[in-house]
């Protein structure tokens, strides 16, 4: 009963396909979490513009994204679904958490570093804040459980830090969050680098599973995943392409990894590779079906996002007003 009143906050930026890094991740974790929480999810076009899009393809990725959410389960009945630039209190809050955000915790963030260097001809001052926004999303609605990936933890505590600060200076203002960050599926990594994160903005295609990937591309990219030159299927050190697609495998049988050594003992990497092709082409059709069916109906999907920023505009507003009180701005 009191699981019921906890709140759970998270979301995808809009700026590519969706991967299985993203649904493993933090997608389907929201599916089984949305019974049991006040569950709020965003679509966060704000922080996609922190690298440059093609709007177009922006306005596309937001209703697919949405779409992503929906056909993998989240229940628009039971959680709020939204649009980040729907509801302005967004951008307010991040404003006022930037002053209570550090350039030296800022300038710490490995995805800051990472992004800075990848592109390096637009190290953009929202690329430089964005953790502050993404701050501003979770405090808003006083999460208590944020389920993310493990490239998120550094953000979260970041997070954290701030929203301690604030409290610390102004008196109780927000809930203190704590991630919710599986084992086993937190980090996919690439198929191409399996050092790396599986990542949605990979230029190399090949690198990633999407989540609207057709089976035979699905069987190809798994065929083609970088793995070492042992041919045990078995989790190891120094294995880090099988055990990433040991890991993928698990998640979609649901298997432990005694099982799958069991069962691919002495077959090689060929056959293995090809099972979880299809094990993931198996586990993605489903979702496909259903986003093929909700991206012929935008105005669902629009009344969808409307009530959603609605529901969502009510309570962050709440949390805003608290806020602009503790700083003392003149409330009229
Ligand atoms: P984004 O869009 O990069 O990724 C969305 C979610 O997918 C997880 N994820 C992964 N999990 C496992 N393996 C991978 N290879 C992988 N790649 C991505 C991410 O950890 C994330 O949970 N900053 C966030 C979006 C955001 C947010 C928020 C999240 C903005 N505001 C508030 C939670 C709460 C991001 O860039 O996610």
């Amino acid at each position: 009963m009191e699981n019921q009143q906890k709140v759970i906050f998270s979301g995808v930026q809009p700026s590519g396909i969706l991967t299985i890094g993203n649904y493993l991740g933090a997608i389907r974790n929201w599916v089984g979490l949305q019974d049991d929480y006040r569950s709020i999810f965003c679509v966060v076009d704000m922080h996609a513009i922190t690298v440059r899009q093609t709007p177009a393809d922006l306005r596309r990725r937001t209703y697919e994204t949405l779409a992503i959410y929906i056909a993998a389960g989240i229940d628009p009945a039971r959680s709020t679904l939204f649009v980040q630039s729907h509801v302005p209190c967004h951008a307010e809050l991040a404003w006022v958490l930037n002053c209570s955000a550090m350039f030296g915790e800022l300038s710490r963030m490995t995805q800051f570093k990472d992004k800075s260097a990848k592109h390096a001809d637009n190290i953009n001052a929202g690329l430089f804040t964005y953790p502050v926004l993404m701050a501003a999303d979770i405090l808003l609605y006083q999460a208590d459980l944020v389920p993310v990936g493990q490239d998120q933890r550094q953000h979260l505590e970041l997070c954290r830090d701030i929203a301690n600060r604030f409290n610390g200076v102004y008196g109780e203002t927000f809930r203190i969050p704590d991630g919710y960050i599986p084992t086993g599926s937190a980090k996919i990594a690439s198929l191409n680098d399996p050092t790396k994160k599986m990542s949605k903005s990979d230029e190399n295609v090949n690198a990633f599973i999407s989540l609207l990937d057709d089976r035979d591309t699905v069987l190809r990219k798994c065929k083609r995943a970088v793995t070492d030159s042992d041919s045990e299927v078995r989790r190891a050190e120094g294995k880090d392409g099988i055990n990433n697609l040991m890991n993928i495998y698990a998640c979609f049988t649901g298997k432990s990894d005694a099982e799958i050594e069991r069962e691919f003992e002495g077959q090689g990497y060929g056959v293995f590779k090809t099972a979880v092709g299809e094990a993931v082409a198996d586990g993605l059709a489903p979702i496909q079906n259903e986003f093929a069916r909700l991206m012929q109906d935008k105005a669902y999907l629009e009344s969808i996002m409307r009530e959603g920023a609605e529901t969502a505009f009510r309570i962050a507003r709440k949390t805003l007003s608290k806020v602009y009180r503790k700083v003392g701005f003149v409330g009229l």
